[in-house]
């Protein structure tokens, strides 16, 4: 037997009753994302009996739905997070084994993190999470729990393979999630009264998704041998070509819709190389760089490239961290502004959709189909890099010299460092 789900996910044989648990999951949640869908109009109108009557029977659907026992528990249970160094040095067996050991190790873990997901949806404000962006989101990780608790103990290969195939098409369901997250935050905030709240939300959501994702990409990345690698731990990681890489990416992007774009230079430790996994600072590497590239070319109008202050990174290498600083002389961030720019939503990004430029909007849609994530234009850049970096055991600071340009530094521990590492 095969099942068809939405977004082509197909399930077949021993994974009927799953299935059909998702499905019923499914059309469960479609009907309360319809009755969510009636009711977008709602504040204005609470007055309105037919109205009401509707919100109250949602209440009752929603409700239901988040009375489930059986999430509960498995969110009671203690979660367990790894140390990289662990990962790295358990070895690999010639049998196979380790990669057996791993997927039962998800098999338990996964459905333990997701159900810690989906209760902290449901500390949410009743408005927000009726938000049928926001919805769509909270139904994803059902539909994720579900498929993931449901799936029968792994204990040969041939289960391996298909629980992996799960995980890879689970990694690409989620992988919009969080812009999804900036869209439907972004269209209710308004009727949130505690800023906090959000931040909180985000910042816990977002980080324990990319452990989530983290622990998902390192099983199905234990399946290939890769050179210098143990699953998604890169064992020589030059920082230096990092850097380089999304140097060019952030230029080329510039170069697109500015016609032109500063020289990004690397100094410093140069020849870097380390243990560590580069899931987490392709993302933060990338939107630290474009906000200087951004910077330096909006505060130097009809200045010719030639012209333009280059951004420097400097990178900085010891026995406990590696230091990364991204300078520019873009001008700064005014006084004004700095306590915001950390703030989820912040931007001053859509000045230049709402003029027309094109410039910025462009910039969006095309960083949506860049590697980095749809973030810019949306103010998740820097607070979602600062979440990243204290989740990865570092921080990020912003020194900022209003009138000339600012300093970000990036500071994160080894994983294999003197001082102990965080854990996954
Ligand atoms: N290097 C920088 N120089 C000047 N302003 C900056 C710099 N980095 C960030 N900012 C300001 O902080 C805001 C938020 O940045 P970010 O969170 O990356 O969101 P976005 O890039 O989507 O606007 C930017 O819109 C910009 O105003
Ligand atoms: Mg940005």
């Amino acid at each position: 037997m095969s099942i068809m789900l939405r977004r082509g996910f197909t399930l077949s044989g021993e994974f009927g009753s799953n299935v059909l648990y998702s499905i019923q999951k499914q059309n469960h949640m479609k009907h309360v994302a319809r009755v969510a869908l009636l009711e977008t109009r709602t504040v204005a109108q609470f007055g309105d009996s037919r109205i009401n009557h509707q919100l109250k029977e949602r209440q009752r659907t929603i409700n239901s739905f988040f009375n489930h026992t059986s999430i509960d528990k498995v969110a009671a249970q203690p979660s367990v997070r790894l140390d990289p160094a662990t990962i790295l040095y358990s070895g690999k067996s010639p049998d196979g084994s380790h990669i057996l050991r791993s997927a039962q190790f998800l098999h338990k873990e996964l459905p333990v993190r997701i159900a810690n997901r989906i209760a902290c949806f449901r500390t949410l404000p009743f408005i927000v999470v009726c938000n049928p962006t926001i919805m769509a989101v909270h139904e994803l990780y059902i539909r994720a729990f579900s498929m993931l608790s449901e799936f029968p103990a792994i204990t040969d290969f041939k289960l391996d393979k298909q629980y992996s195939e799960m995980l890879r098409d689970l990694l690409d369901d989620h992988r919009d999630e969080v812009t999804k997250l900036a869209s439907g935050f972004q269209e209710c905030r308004k009727y949130i009264k505690e800023e906090k709240l959000v931040q909180q939300f985000l910042d816990q959501t977002l980080t324990s998704r990319l452990g989530i994702r983290m622990l998902a990409e390192h099983h199905l990345a234990l399946h290939q041998e890769q050179p210098n690698h143990v699953g998604i731990i890169n064992t020589a990681m030059k920082l230096k070509e990092v850097v380089d890489y999304w140097a060019d990416y952030s230029r080329q992007i510039a170069e697109h819709k500015y016609g032109k774009t500063p020289v990004i230079k690397c100094n410093g430790h140069i020849t870097a190389s380390f243990p560590y996994i580069q899931i987490p600072i392709d993302y933060i590497i990338p939107e630290l760089l474009k906000n200087a590239v951004r910077a330096t070319i909006e505060s130097h109008p009809g200045t010719p490239e030639s012209s333009l202050p280059p951004v420097t990174v400097t990178i900085a290498n010891n026995d406990v961290d590696f230091i990364l600083r991204v300078s520019d002389r873009g001008g700064g961030i005014p006084h004004h502004l700095l306590n915001h720019v950390t703030q989820y939503h912040f931007t001053t990004a859509s000045h230049s959709e709402e003029e027309g430029a094109g410039v910025f909007s462009t910039m969006i849609s095309e960083s949506n189909h860049g590697p980095s994530g749809p973030m810019h234009g949306f103010g998740f850049g820097l607070p979602t890099t600062q979440a990243y970096a204290e989740y990865l055991g570092g921080n990020l600071t912003i020194e900022t010299m209003q009138g000339i340009g600012t300093d970000v530094y990036l500071r994160l521990k080894h994983i294999d460092g003197k001082k102990g590492s965080f854990r996954i």
